[in-house]
């Protein structure tokens, strides 16, 4: 039961948009929202309409150590509910990009996570390393793509590869250390477990889900790489479930990633148990103020359900 007193002190709060905030290991979030890592381009321009848009963090697409071109088209296809994508990782390489992340820092106001991958430990350190010292505020390690050979989810299906990965990286910077998760593994519990155990701060559940589309007409499986990485309101129910389950087995801050299109989304991950959301594939079709429309969302639940911040309703269904 909520007191006068109390009610209008939460009022008060509302206004200032306190209860929106989320201290994500040290990271100061304006609100739960974030732009995943993938879904737009590199520059620091296009961080700007992301930043309008109200998103509270950016992360960046993956940077891997030597300049990538990625697969030849199609790279993407349209499914039911959902895209599936193989770019294959195309990034300027770690030394070019730096001068990306020295520029967005210089006007940016909200945290910059720099998503990175590698081929083996090492490689991952020296990215996460230099990409730290340009001012990354975090690192995210894309230990999950589901299709580019050597890297990504060999690395984040392997408990003990991705201990080693994430051991070195941490003992390479003194920035917070995401883990992006796989949902094509066996056990999720376990390789989260694996993650925080080598020292993970913080969990990015999930990554997209290993898919194909063939043309019935043609026989020929659409995308170039044949297999790509699916996205959308389709992976929707598996993330929770991913979210909810990675809840239970560990203490560290879970960050809720896929199909996230509207605050009722958001909020389902947050009673999973994510302390914050991504959002990805939405902004194809919501446009890039979807940010402010899930905050806003988020921000008419609380009040409505009588909480006071977002923090109080973290992996509230574990108590149902
Ligand atoms: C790609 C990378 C990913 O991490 C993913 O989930 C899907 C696609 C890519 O670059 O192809």
């Amino acid at each position: 039961m909520i007191t006068s007193t109390e009610n209008k002190s939460w009022r008060k709060n509302s206004l200032n948009n306190k209860p929106l905030t989320v201290n994500l290991v040290g990271l100061k979030l304006a609100n739960p929202t974030m732009l995943a890592s993938g879904i737009l381009g590199y520059s620091a321009e296009t961080f700007e309409s992301i930043v309008e848009g109200g998103a509270a963090a950016i992360v960046t697409k993956s940077i891997g150590l030597k300049p990538r071109e990625g697969y030849a088209n199609p790279t993407i296809v349209q499914a039911d509910y959902g895209l599936i994508n193989a770019m294959g990782l195309p990034n300027p390489g770690i030394s070019e990009y730096v001068k990306e992340i020295r520029e967005a820092k210089a006007f940016l106001h909200i945290p910059l996570i720099v998503s990175v991958y590698g081929y083996s430990a090492e490689e991952y350190k020296t990215i996460a390393k230099k990409a730290a010292e340009a001012g990354a505020d975090a690192v995210e390690l894309n230990v999950s793509c589901p299709h580019v050979k050597e890297t990504g989810s060999e690395i984040g299906q392997n408990p003990k590869i991705l201990a080693e990965v994430v051991r070195k990286v941490k003992t390479a910077i003194d920035k917070p250390v995401f883990v992006k998760l796989s949902p094509n593994v066996t056990s999720i519990e376990e390789i989260a477990s694996a993650a925080t155990k080598a020292g993970a701060d913080a969990l990015t559940a999930i990554n997209t889900v290993k898919a194909m589309a063939i043309d019935a007409e043609t026989a020929v499986p659409i995308l170039s790489n044949r297999v790509g990485g699916l996205s959308g309101p389709a992976i929707k129910p598996i993330a929770v479930r991913c979210v909810y389950e990675a809840y239970e087995s560990v203490k560290v801050p879970i960050i809720g990633c896929g199909g996230i299109a509207n605050w009722r989304d958001a909020v389902e991950f947050m009673l999973a148990g994510a302390s914050a959301i991504q959002i990805g594939t939405a902004i194809a079709t919501k446009g890039t103020n979807i940010f402010k429309t899930v905050t806003h969302g988020i921000s008419v639940y609380l009040r409505k359900k009588g909480f006071k911040s977002v923090e109080e309703i973290v992996g509230v269904s574990h108590r149902k």
